[in-house]
């Protein structure tokens, strides 16, 4: 798996005024990785998400996925909606089925990863519920394996825990990194959150609302599961606060790479 973004540039035209977006946004992702999308609100990072999938395209520039140019959504990238997209009328069951029947999956293999997917999402019995009979973490869990239930190259997520009260979000983000340990699956998550940020991921790019540049890719090369008090992974929280209050950093504390 690659994953390529090249020069992506995408403006809106609001009440008569341009508005940019993204601009010649360009990073590479690698097989495996867990990168987040990091920024504040409006800079753009569902519009790029989006532009990975294939739902809505770039003006400029062009997304590669092992070496081929993406023009439309596919299996090969699955995406998790914020507000999780379940089908209301489907159980936790005929939810995960759903993209497999859709991909023509044989019904053997389908059963099988079915299993698969709620074991590593500790839903197992419960299948034949519906989403309204289940917990929002129970919600966000299926919905993630939902998006895996193809097996795709990449999985795409627009902050996923974006409607979970803060207590609930910690344990959610230690459930999701645990599920991403099982299937290793490469990873793009969306988040606005610093901590989430650095607790998940192996590598954040930083957005910034000021014409849609990239502020900064940045490396965590931290152990799993992280400790949230630990020197390091306060430093690196505090140098992601600090770009995004747009504060000098130091020159020899600098750590990432400034695009
Ligand atoms: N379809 C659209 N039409 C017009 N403006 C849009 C559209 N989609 C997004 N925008 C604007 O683009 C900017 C970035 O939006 P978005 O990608 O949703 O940001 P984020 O996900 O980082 O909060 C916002 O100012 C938003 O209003
Ligand atoms: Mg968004």
């Amino acid at each position: 798996m690659r994953l390529e973004i090249n020069d992506i540039s995408k403006s809106f035209i609001n009440n008569g005024e341009t508005h940019q977006v993204l601009k010649d946004i360009s990073f590479t992702i690698e097989e495996g990785e867990f990168v987040t999308l990091l920024g504040p609100s409006g800079c753009g990072k569902t519009t790029l998400l989006t532009i990975i999938a294939g739902f809505q395209q770039a003006e400029e520039g062009e997304i590669v996925l092992n070496d081929k140019k993406v023009v439309a959504p596919g299996p090969d990238r699955g995406f998790v909606f914020q507000n999780y997209a379940l089908f209301p009328w489907k159980t936790v069951r005929e939810n995960i089925l759903y993209p497999m029947k859709q991909l023509k999956v044989p019904k053997a293999e389908r059963e099988k990863r079915l299993e698969e997917l709620l074991k590593m999402a500790q839903l197992e019995g419960k299948g034949s519920l519906y989403p309204h009979q289940l917990s929002g973490g129970m919600k966000q869990r299926t919905a993630v394996i939902r998006a895996l239930a193809s097996r795709p190259q990449v999985l795409l997520m627009d902050e996923p825990l974006g409607a979970v009260d803060f207590q609930m979000r910690k344990d959610l983000q230690e459930q999701l990194e645990a599920m991403w340990i099982k299937d290793r699956t490469t990873v793009i998550m969306v988040t606005h959150d610093v901590d989430e940020a650095v607790y998940m991921s192996d590598r954040v790019i930083l957005m910034s609302n000021e014409q849609g540049k990239i502020l900064a890719d940045l490396s965590i090369p931290l152990e799993r599961p992280r400790d949230r008090e630990g020197k390091k992974y306060t430093m690196y929280k505090q140098q992601l606060m600090d770009l995004l209050g747009n504060k000098t950093i130091k020159k020899k504390e600098t750590i990432y790479q400034v695009v």
